[in-house]
């Protein structure tokens, strides 16, 4: 039973990652997809040696039966109130009605439990959630693993290579911004999913860098420091967030609409790490912001 992993979202970008990580680690993988599953990723998953499981999230028989003898179950789902709160509430039931002993959420990002309802609305869905497993008789472990070091890929305020500028907001040079890479983040979840005892939260990140680091190392990769821009305060970046969620209602039916990246961007100077659980599993290594920023 130790090593049974049930993997949902086991198609998505982390999800495919951790479970060839678990493979990696020995497990025994169990991936549910949906009738809607791109088959291509599904006959991925089966080439990796992951049994798939079709089953749909409101047939609570059958997802029970799915969870028996699981030791963790690691959800990687994405999306908005109908996944995060609706259909991971339904996998979460299953497993507590099955007997599973631990649940790892789609969490997955900057530790929200530093950051007030509001501030965020991808992370407020996560603290329904949290809510809901917290109070079930399951024992549950939150990854925090801040931003993935691919969105300093597109061309965020934070690191713009077009136009050579790196933001800030007003007293935050120096803040530690923390980034972990996708393979780092599925490496690391996978290791979790087989320690029975691993605490309520744990916080990794392959690096942390502040604005003024960006700079020096936009330096060595560019041959030019891009220049800090002064973004204001973060009471103004939080009332100009509020104006824009509010012009934009339609907003609320999107993943990611523009006013949720600008809260993904005040939520990376709003909470951060401040001690890491990287060490926790000594066989794993992390990838460096040179690295990372080396791919753009
Ligand atoms: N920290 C960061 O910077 C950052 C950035 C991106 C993502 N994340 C987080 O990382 C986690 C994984 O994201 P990802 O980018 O890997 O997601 P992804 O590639 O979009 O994959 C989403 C997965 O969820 C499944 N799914 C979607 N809607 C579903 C539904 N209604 N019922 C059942 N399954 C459903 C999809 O299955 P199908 O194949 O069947 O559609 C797919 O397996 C999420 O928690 C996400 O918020 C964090």
């Amino acid at each position: 039973m130790k090593n049974t992993i049930l993997v949902a979202g086991a198609t998505g970008n982390l999800g495919e990652k951790i479970c060839r990580e678990l493979i990696k680690r020995g497990a025994t993988v169990r991936a549910i997809v949906r009738n809607e599953s791109e088959p291509a990723k599904v006959e991925a998953l089966q080439k990796l040696g992951v049994s798939i499981i079709k089953a749909n999230f409101a047939d609570a028989s059958h997802l029970e039966a799915t969870c028996s003898d699981i030791s963790c179950v690691v959800s990687a789902l994405a999306g908005l109130h109908d996944v995060i709160v609706t259909a991971q509430s339904q996998l979460l039931n299953a497993a507590v009605q099955a007997g599973v002993p631990r649940f790892i959420p789609s969490d997955f990002c900057t530790d929200y439990t530093q950051l007030s309802e509001g501030d965020n609305r991808n992370f407020d869905l996560r603290k329904t959630f949290k809510n809901l497993v917290d109070n079930s008789a399951i024992k549950p472990t939150s990854i925090f693993n801040g931003a993935f070091s691919y969105v300093l890929q597109y061309g965020i305020p934070l690191f713009n290579p077009k136009d050579h500028t790196i933001a800030y907001y007003e007293g935050k040079q120096d803040w530690k911004i923390d980034f972990t890479t996708l393979d780092d983040t599925a490496a690391f979840t996978a290791a979790a999913a087989l320690d029975d005892e691993t605490p309520r939260y744990l916080r990794i990140a392959s690096f942390q860098v502040s604005p003024h680091d960006l700079a020096s190392l936009s330096q060595q990769l560019y041959g030019e420091a891009f220049r800090l821009v002064n973004s204001g305060t973060m009471e103004q970046f939080s009332a100009y967030n509020q104006k824009l969620r509010a012009e934009n209602p339609e907003g609320e039916k999107e993943l990611y609409p523009r006013w949720q990246q600008a809260q993904y961007l005040y939520s990376m100077f709003a909470a951060h790490h401040t001690g890491l659980d990287n060490n926790r599993y000594p066989d794993l290594s992390w990838s460096s912001a040179n690295e990372a920023l080396q791919q753009i």
